[in-house]
């Protein structure tokens, strides 16, 4: 299958002639923009081969789009946009805006039911991976977060999971390709076992143009999820030329 680049721009860029122009830069058939809320409609106008991704949904989707949830959007609203993908516990989200694993599962739960294809987060701290803890955080992270999933039956094809260890993300310090393929095949077991379901698995953590051919070129890393680069043209066309 052929691997996935989603690119994630986070609360970038500044204008909406700068979202036009990313967007047409990044438009490839294996790629998904995930733009901040207000230019989701120039990106999507912009791409005729990319996916397009949301970076939250909210929890709560009412019917027939009257919500009282000031400064939310809704997964109704989200589809009339066109987008296809919702990125759901970032961990940034987790860690800077304090989302809980109970909010999570609600997101995640909502993203599910409303047709997306959700693609989660999980990952660790630099603290915890110093104390050892990756593989008892990712499992925590999966339980909980799929807490809501029980006894629902899900395509592989309608989640994603991407392993984010906090501490590479941001800092131009990413993960070794062989560490992310070796967490990656830990999180599969956990699917395997929890959910009966083998999704993707994506990396994310300081990939740029130079490295992203490291972690695409390993089988066990189904693409990437990638931030700061993903708001330069010139790292842009390196990723895209190895698609
Ligand atoms: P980064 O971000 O590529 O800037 O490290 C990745 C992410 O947060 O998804």
């Amino acid at each position: 299958m052929a691997k996935l680049i989603m690119f994630n721009w986070k609360m970038n860029p500044s204008s909406v002639q700068e979202a036009g122009v990313l967007a047409q830069a990044s438009d490839h058939e294996h790629v998904v923009v995930v733009p901040p809320f207000p230019y989701l409609l120039v990106a999507g106008d912009m791409l005729t081969r990319a996916q397009l991704g949301a970076q939250d949904v909210f929890w709560e989707n009412p019917p027939e789009r009257k919500g009282s949830f000031t400064g939310e959007v809704s997964a109704s609203q989200l589809k009339d946009m066109n987008v296809k993908y919702v990125i759901v516990g970032h961990s940034e989200r987790r860690h800077k805006l304090h989302e809980s694993d109970e909010v999570i599962a609600k997101k995640l739960r909502t993203a599910f039911d409303a047709g997306f294809i959700s693609v989660l987060c999980v990952g660790e701290t630099k603290e915890e991976r110093a104390a050892g803890k990756t593989e008892e955080v990712i499992t925590r992270q999966i339980a909980a977060d799929l807490s809501l999933m029980a006894g629902v039956s899900i395509p592989s094809d309608r989640i994603l999971l991407a392993y984010e260890p906090v501490w590479a993300i941001g800092t131009g310090d990413p993960e070794t390709p062989a560490g992310a393929a070796k967490t990656i095949g830990f999180i599969r077991s956990v699917l395997r076992s929890q959910i009966s379901v083998t999704p993707q698995v994506l990396y994310g953590g300081s990939v740029t143009g130079d490295n992203v051919n490291d972690f695409l070129k390993l089988p066990e890393i189904d693409g990437v999820l990638v931030g700061g680069a993903s708001l330069k043209t010139d790292e842009i066309e390196k990723m895209l030329a190895l698609l």
